[in-house]
């Protein structure tokens, strides 16, 4: 087992999220040794004063056992997981907390902002999967991330973030990777099909969402959707914009409703709508036909402004114009489409593109394989700007969408640092490359 792996006494895989309103509420989490049974959050006012510590409050933990061993990849029976929900926050604030078991086991003061009560600017990170050697080749990714937009309110992460959803290493993977930037920036997190495994112990032939979904992320749930879809169907609102989560994995007719309900009650002036398995797939055979005759329509009914999915190992955003009646030129936007890859395995993009969907009316605009992505969206008042980096940094994909009260979008395409589209053809080899020299 590695030394990152193994729980302790010392708090780690923190992670924030929210189960209630950004802007005056925090949701903390984090793992220990089970012989950590009670366990402790402070939170203070961020001030410049080393002793702002004075001024803090503690929340007892609630506290759960996690059995583990029933999955043999892993190398510990029992970890304990803790949670603390923070509510009554001042909007727009900075707070420092802290986790431990009230004695000698802390983690550091870290600190957060709660969001802005208006619809003020603001900017958040998306990610399609990182799944695969997460530690190894998707860390730079998410440091790449934080680098570019330091100030996110929020990074979201479109499913598969591991490969292997039971599998506590792969977690240890992500959790180091990103490491205090998911213990100071609330994550939006969605469920992709590595998050569905089966369980050796259970049911054969069903798939199971991993043990430590629950646990580690603490998410909203709701009365009127099926306990099966708790904690992976929910939604924020954060500074005029509305993020919501969907399961693409399952049930997808008993999301329609509440999907319908939200975007009808959608205070915010913007809708983005986020889930695991592409509207429109860019790889063969990938079709995910019958979510799209569900889902589609609502989203089509509402004029959605972005759907951020994965998946597919592959870049690709297109758009459907605001009439269907329309030319492809039209510089209007009815919705924008988005599939993206963090992670480094790849996929081959359909020679044809998006052309099987034209009946659906989506015209492809830019597209990649072989390249590692993170994009951030930026939200001012009536102007969204998207920006996609490739892991290295350089800006391949970049438009800006200007709202006229809730009508239609105008797009403008913004000078990005790659002109030509990424393909196996035109970017490095990808499989098992050469054995390297060992140079001293
Ligand atoms: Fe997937």
């Amino acid at each position: 087992m590695h030394r990152w792996e193994e729980a302790g006494r010392d708090p780690d895989r923190i992670a924030l999220t929210w189960t209630g309103d950004p802007a005056t509420s925090i949701a903390i989490s984090w793992r220990t040794s089970s012989d950590i049974g009670e366990a402790f959050a402070e939170i203070a006012l961020s001030t410049s004063e080393p002793r702002f510590d004075f001024h803090s409050s503690r929340q007892k933990a609630k506290t759960e056992s996690l059995e583990l061993s029933s999955i043999p990849e892993n190398h510990q029976d029992e970890v304990n997981y803790h949670s603390v929900a923070f509510e009554d926050l001042k909007p727009s604030t900075k707070y420092l907390y802290r986790v431990g078991d009230g004695g000698d086991f802390w983690s550091e003061w870290v600190e957060f902002r709660t969001a802005s009560d208006k619809s003020e600017p603001f900017s958040f990170v998306y990610f399609g999967d990182a799944q695969n050697d997460v530690l190894s080749h998707w860390s730079r990714v998410i440091r790449a991330a934080y680098a570019k937009a330091p100030t996110a309110g929020f990074f979201l992460h479109a499913g598969d973030l591991i490969n292997d959803g039971h599998f506590d290493e792969q977690w240890g993977q992500w959790f180091k990777a990103g490491g205090w930037v998911h213990s100071s920036i609330p994550s939006v997190v969605v469920t992709g099909n590595h998050e569905y495994r089966p369980l050796p112990n259970r049911e054969a032939g069903t798939r199971y969402l991993a043990l430590m979904w629950q646990p580690q992320f603490q998410l909203p749930t709701y009365d009127v959707l099926p306990t099966e879809l708790a904690e992976t169907v929910y939604y924020h609102d954060y500074q005029g914009a509305r993020i919501i989560v969907l399961n693409s994995n399952a049930m997808h007719e008993q999301q329609v409703e509440w999907l319908d309900q939200r975007l009808e009650e959608n205070p915010g002036e913007w809708s983005i709508v986020t889930f695991h398995h592409p509207m429109f797939s860019s790889g063969k055979n990938r079709d995910n036909q019958a979510m799209r005759d569900l889902w589609k329509p609502v989203l089509d009914k509402h004029k959605v402004d972005l759907v951020l999915q994965g998946h597919d190992h592959t870049y690709a955003r297109g758009h459907i114009p605001v009439s269907m009646r329309t030319n492809s030129k039209s510089q209007n936007v009815q919705t924008m489409y988005i599939n993206s890859v963090s992670g480094p395995k790849m996929y081959e993009f359909m020679e044809t593109g998006w052309d099987v969907y034209a009946p659906e009316g989506v015209v492809l605009d830019r597209s990649a394989e072989n390249s590692q992505f993170f994009q951030v969206v930026s939200i001012d008042g009536s102007k969204l700007t998207y920006k996609a980096f490739t892991a290295n940094g350089l800006l391949y994909d970049a438009f800006q969408l200007i709202k006229k009260s809730n009508g239609p979008k105008r797009i403008s395409r913004l000078p990005v640092d790659v002109d030509k589209e990424y393909r196996y053809e035109n970017t490095g080899p990808y499989g098992r490359g050469p054995a390297k020299a060992i140079t001293k």
